[in-house]
């Protein structure tokens, strides 16, 4: 793969709580990644004026709001059109309230906003999944729930890197979105099970969201451009 297309598969998870830090890192990144992944600390802060700033200053960046909504179809709607105006390139909804809710967004984003599934949280475990009332094992709700987004025509989702394999099975057309990665030999930090770039690029994710590799690091653009590194060579 080469450089660029490389770099269009990077998102970088801007995890801050101020419009000052989210620019810096910004201005930093641009020509480094692909996208910036601004989630809810940053939006509930400073509001969508964030996001409008980081598209209007660094264009090249695209954004990938993470606000995981979940709600009845209707303000679902609501929130999706209010998010269009935004400029972003993707919208997390979760996928676990069925394909009504899910068809709606997707008609309410058109073209330009894509819709991304979140299947199971990564920090929900089996038991976890019990007590939300689920018999079915998390990797069949994670099965299950890539089919919903494919049947309501959503853009991608967002699993795990262990998933890929259900999931490519399940929405092999979709955007396969995936956290919880490390490069080779750097710290784990919090995240339980990791995958380095080019396991996760060669069991089938099209764009990884990596956090504090990058935004902790030194250099953030070096840290970013090893990383396109290993992905280019995946
Ligand atoms: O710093 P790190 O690379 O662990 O950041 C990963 C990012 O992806 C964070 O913004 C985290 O909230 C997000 N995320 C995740 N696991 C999920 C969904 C989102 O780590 N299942």
């Amino acid at each position: 793969m080469t450089t660029d297309a490389a770099k269009g598969r990077l998102i970088a998870a801007i995890d801050v709580p101020t419009a000052t830090a989210a620019l810096d890192l910004a201005s930093r990144l641009e020509g480094h990644v692909g996208m910036l992944k601004l989630g809810l600390q940053l939006f509930v802060a400073e509001g969508p004026s964030v996001i409008r700033q980081v598209r209007e200053q660094f264009p090249e960046l695209e954004v990938f709001l993470d606000l995981k909504l979940h709600d009845i179809p209707n303000t679902m709607r609501g929130a999706i059109r209010s998010a269009r105006t935004l400029g972003a390139r993707f919208i997390t909804v979760h996928a676990g309230s069925g394909i009504a809710h899910l068809k709606a967004c997707v008609e309410e984003a058109g073209e330009d906003l894509g819709i991304l599934a979140v299947t199971v949280l990564t920090s929900q475990d089996e038991q976890a999944c019990r007590e939300a009332g689920h018999t079915r094992s998390a990797a069949d709700l994670v099965a299950m729930r890539a089919e919903c987004a494919r049947e309501a025509g959503c853009a991608g989702v967002v699993c795990s890197g262990q998933e890929l394999a259900r999931v490519c099975e399940a929405a092999p057309d979709l955007f396969k979105v995936v956290p919880g990665i490390r490069p080779a030999g750097a710290d784990i930090g919090d995240q339980k099970r990791v995958m380095t770039p080019a396991v996760a690029i060669g069991a089938g994710a099209t764009h990884l969201v990596v956090g504090r590799p990058i935004t902790t690091a030194s250099d953030v653009a070096l840290a970013a451009d090893e990383i396109v590194r290993q992905i280019a060579s995946a």
